[in-house]
């Protein structure tokens, strides 16, 4: 099956617990010592169970703010946040989805099988089917031949796809993950790609994805949003339409077009904004 396979234009208006996420009205002000500092204003955004949406933007413009609101690690100041139809909190609790961010963040303490085993620990699963879960998960990943290495044992890339299949553990029917490629060289990063590409399409899992680079986006998701600079909002969401997402894709015209347009979205936007602090 592939990717756009999986994620046909009549499932995105499917109702609300066919919705990975819906954020209505969302916006989100810090109190600093310098006063208010707006990071989010008025987001909406809907994102389909099993599409892939990559948000992109100037330094600043909350798009972190925006995934850890999604995930429940802070509170929006407005509007609402719905995961599966439920509020962020309840979907935190039911482990509705997994995160992946810049760090791999594993446990230097614990094997590549006792990280990837984590969540499911937390979740109090059987441990016959803890370990038949990692090693499917490790193989998921093409680390079986490594799970009883320590994580400083690791490349960076590796490190990473440990830190995906950690995020996939529990099954989540969603994935936030934010610039988890950021610090990885050019070709383990389009190893990457390709491998989350192939592990959403066979996971089914819907993927909100924070990157700076333009390339990734296309190349990853169904649509990609792009945000303004502070006070961060939503200005274009470009669909990509492109298909199966393989190597030959890099390389095609229609793939060159979906990253002018998204270049041209994001520069197009204004450098400094009256109402930024
Ligand atoms: N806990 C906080 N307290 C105060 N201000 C914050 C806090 N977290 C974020 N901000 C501010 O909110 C804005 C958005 O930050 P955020 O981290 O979401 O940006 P970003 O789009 O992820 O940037 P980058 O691309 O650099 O990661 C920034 O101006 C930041 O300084
Ligand atoms: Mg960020």
């Amino acid at each position: 099956m592939t990717l756009r396979q999986a994620h046909e234009p009549d499932r995105q208006a499917a109702a609300d617990p066919a919705t990975a996420v819906r954020a209505t009205g969302v916006g989100k002000t810090f109190a600093t010592r310098t006063g208010e500092v707006i990071a989010l204003t008025g987001v909406d955004l809907a994102v389909a169970a099993g599409e892939f949406v990559s948000l992109i933007g100037p330094s600043g413009c909350g798009k972190s703010t925006l995934l850890r609101l999604i995930a429940d690690l802070d509170a929006a100041s407005t509007g609402t946040l719905e995961i599966f139809g439920k509020p962020a909190a309840r979907a935190r609790v039911d482990q509705d989805y997994g995160i992946a961010f810049q760090q791999a963040g594993l446990l230097p303490w614990r094997t590549v099988a006792a990280n990837i085993a984590l969540p499911l620990e937390l979740h109090r699963v059987a441990r016959g089917e803890r370990q038949a879960r990692v090693s499917e998960l490790a193989e998921l990943v093409g680390l079986s031949e490594f799970v009883d290495r320590y994580p400083d044992q690791l490349s960076g890339g590796m490190q990473q796809r440990v830190a995906i299949a950690r995020a996939l553990a529990a099954r989540p029917r969603l994935l936030l993950m934010d610039e988890p490629f950021g610090a990885l060289d050019e070709m383990t990063r389009e190893y990457l790609q390709s491998e989350l590409v192939r592990i959403a399409a066979e996971t089914g899992a819907a993927v909100v994805f924070v990157t700076h680079s333009i390339p990734e986006a296309v190349f990853l998701s169904d649509r990609v949003v792009v945000m303004s600079p502070r006070p961060g909002r939503i200005t274009t969401v470009v669909p990509t339409a492109l298909g199966v997402r393989d190597e030959a894709l890099r390389e095609s015209p229609a793939y060159f077009e979906r990253v002018t347009a998204v270049r041209e979205a994001l520069h197009g936007m204004p450098r400094t904004r009256a109402d930024e602090r």
